[in-house]
């Protein structure tokens, strides 16, 4: 028998259930959700008066199986501003399918999140970037999405949102000039850059030709998250920033005897994390100052 999308697919009570099973659990009602990339998980730590809860003990999540992804959720406050922290996402090439990734997101939704805040470990493509930037995202390709592997793909159920909901204005335009106003005030100018990330299924690396081919097609860094769960917190209504370190620079040269690796990865997350972390905690700080953003 062949498996369909509804197969996979949460539905809105059971999304429902996981939420309130969380309510009950905390007091904390938060206003922000956050998901950490790999070696970024340390945004979670900062967060005060902290509700922890184990992937595995959260009915019906899935399980992190990735080095630099604690499997973690954690609800506390960030300067004072009610925040929920996945402290390890999921990825495709875990083989889980793309409903599935994404279902924290919903979670979130009906947690009461009203913004989302994504970080991720990328790949350099734009020529200006150098390992160690932090590239604010003001827009994706998304590759297995043209292959069909959408997380919307299976029933619409209008309470999270419209069947064909718009994808031009994922990334809030206010959220990512507060990044660079903020980022310049803390002295991070030199280092903050703005892109086109490209998301694709790995776990293998990319080639030379695939690199240099993403790179014409408008891409400036290259990752295997995110924009899954950018498309279902957009579905769902919620405001959207991210933002990506700049890991390694993707190889676009056959003379070059650089080699991508999950080590490089994870080495650059832990010489960034704290100004990463700083960024987003003046964020969500701001944020609280404007009530017409959050
Ligand atoms: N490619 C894909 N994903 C990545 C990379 C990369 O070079 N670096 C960190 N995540």
């Amino acid at each position: 028998m062949t498996s369909s999308a509804s197969d996979y697919c949460y539905t809105y009570e059971e999304c429902k259930a996981t939420a309130d099973w969380l309510l009950v659990q905390t007091g904390v009602r938060p206003k922000v959700g956050i998901v950490c990339g790999s070696g970024l998980g340390g945004l979670a730590d900062i967060l005060k008066d902290q509700v922890v809860f184990n992937y595995e003990d959260i009915p019906d999540f899935p399980q992190s199986t990735v080095q630099g992804h604690a499997g973690r959720l954690v609800f506390g406050t960030l300067k004072g501003r009610p925040c929920v922290c996945m402290q390890g996402r999921f990825h495709l090439y875990e083989g889980y399918p793309v409903q599935k990734i994404t279902l924290p997101i919903r979670i979130f939704k009906l947690l009461g999140v009203e913004t989302v805040i994504l970080t991720n470990a990328a790949g350099g493509l734009n020529q200006d970037f150098k390992v160690g930037d932090i590239m604010i995202m003001k827009d994706h390709l998304n590759m297995p999405g043209f292959a069909g592997n959408n997380p919307l793909v299976g029933p619409n159920d209008q309470r999270f949102g419209e069947r064909f909901p718009c994808m031009s204005d994922a990334y809030d335009r206010e959220l990512q000039q507060l990044a660079a106003d903020v980022g310049q005030e803390l002295g991070f100018g030199d280092f903050l850059k703005e892109g086109v990330y490209c998301v694709l299924g790995g776990p293998s690396f990319e080639t030379i030709a695939e690199c240099r081919m993403l790179h014409r097609l408008g891409a400036d860094a290259v990752g295997m998250s995110t924009v899954h769960e950018v498309i279902v917190a957009r579905h769902c209504g919620m405001r959207v920033f991210a933002l990506s370190l700049i890991t390694n620079q993707a190889v676009m040269d056959y003379d070059s005897r650089e080699r991508a690796n999950h080590e490089e990865v994870l080495e650059t997350g832990k010489l960034r994390a704290e100004q990463l972390e700083k960024l987003v905690a003046a964020m969500v700080t701001r944020m609280e100052h404007n009530d017409d953003l959050i």
